[in-house]
């Protein structure tokens, strides 16, 4: 299939709609990739409650919050008709990096951290993306400026799979009252300030105002992206 296919075929299509017809089409090859983040909650809850056949993964790097350990837990028993595989990061590579460089070489440089989360981000999503042809993420159009022009459907050639990111319009108040209309447990913290959630020592809570991706990499003033999406 062409990407001009895939693209035609997905856009007029509902969030529900697109995912039935990929799981069609695709099967397991259909990957859906997780932080536990409100918009990849939508995404969740769509793919349970129609119980497609979507293989769904998230990357656990080590250093997320508790509060999303408790949230992966509460989707669990939510939706016991799921699952969600887990991929982790290499233990020699991981130990090799704390070793040379302790617990908090991400401060230190941009390349410190681009290598932190090459060890327990990228490497981990190389497995995770294995055998698949389309991946789904749960990246919107206004979470930032290098988010804004991207298209629904792209190809990953570094992965070599086709993206679709099926809530790319999507406003964040229709994300929000989608939670709410479908009762879609999401993490406390976007109570207390954080928006966009990442790792624990690589995000803050943002002031009203601020930019959604200003707590993420807050000490860097170069583009706050860890690599999975470019
Ligand atoms: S990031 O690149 O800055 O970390 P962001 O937190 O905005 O990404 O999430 C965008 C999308 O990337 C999510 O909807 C999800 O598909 C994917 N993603 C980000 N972090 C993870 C993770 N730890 N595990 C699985 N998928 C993730
Ligand atoms: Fe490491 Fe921070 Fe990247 Fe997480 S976000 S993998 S802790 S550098």
């Amino acid at each position: 299939m062409t990407i001009d296919q895939l693209t035609q075929s997905l856009a007029p299509l509902t969030l529900e709609e697109s995912l039935q017809w990929l799981a069609q089409q695709f099967g397991p090859a259909t990957v859906f990739s997780t932080s536990f983040g409100q918009e990849d909650q939508v995404i969740y809850d769509a793919i349970a409650r129609q119980q497609l056949p979507i293989r769904v993964f998230t990357l656990d790097t080590g250093r997320l919050f508790p509060e999303t350990y408790e949230l992966m837990d509460r989707t669990r028993s939510r939706y016991p008709q799921q699952t969600f595989a887990t991929f982790f990061p290499q233990t020699e590579r991981v130990q090799n990096l704390v070793d040379a460089k302790g617990f908090h070489s991400f401060y230190d440089s941009v390349d410190n951290r681009k290598e932190c989360c090459g060890i327990r981000k990228l490497e981990p999503l190389r497995r995770a993306l294995a055998g698949a042809t389309v991946w789904i993420t749960g990246l919107r159009a206004e979470q930032s400026d290098a988010r804004a022009d991207l298209p629904q459907v792209e190809w990953d050639a570094a992965h070599q799979v086709f993206k679709f990111h099926p809530l790319l319009g999507w406003s964040y108040a229709q994300v929000t009252d989608y939670l709410q209309a479908h009762r879609v447990p999401d993490n406390p913290l976007h109570r207390r300030g954080f928006v966009s959630i990442g790792c624990q020592p690589c995000t803050r809570a943002i002031e009203p105002g601020e930019h959604p991706r200003a707590g993420r990499w807050w000490w860097e003033q170069s583009k706050k992206e860890c690599g999975l999406h470019g």
